[in-house]
């Protein structure tokens, strides 16, 4: 389990207890985080589940596979260093606190 903290474009914070196993994306859509649709349920094949990894904790995630780069070719909002698909992270405990930053658009 894991205590994910998604932050919104206006700043509003919200925190979720995320079981192990689940990813990112679904841990949002499990509990209506807003700004995280995950339209193809976790294939990587919408595009809309892009976050920014809080910094501290991008050091802890898988690398970026290619299936995810190239998806992250084509979001809607600005792709950052610290830009992931929310559906290829998978929550563990090492996560613990991660702060997840929603972007304005998705897409
Ligand atoms: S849920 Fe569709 S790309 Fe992540």
């Amino acid at each position: 389990m894991a205590n994910l903290v998604y932050v919104q474009p206006n700043g509003a914070r919200v925190s979720v207890d995320a079981p192990d196993g689940i990813t990112v994306m679904q841990a949002a859509v499990d509990t209506a985080v807003e700004g995280i649709i995950g339209a193809c349920a976790g294939s990587c094949a919408c595009g809309t589940c892009h976050v920014y990894i809080d910094e501290r904790y991008t050091s802890l995630l898988p690398p970026i596979t290619p299936e995810e780069d190239h998806k992250l070719d084509e979001v809607a909002a600005p792709v950052k260093r610290n830009s992931r698909m929310a559906c290829r992270v998978v929550v563990t405990s090492r996560l613990d606190g991660m702060v997840v930053h929603i972007p304005k658009t998705q897409g």
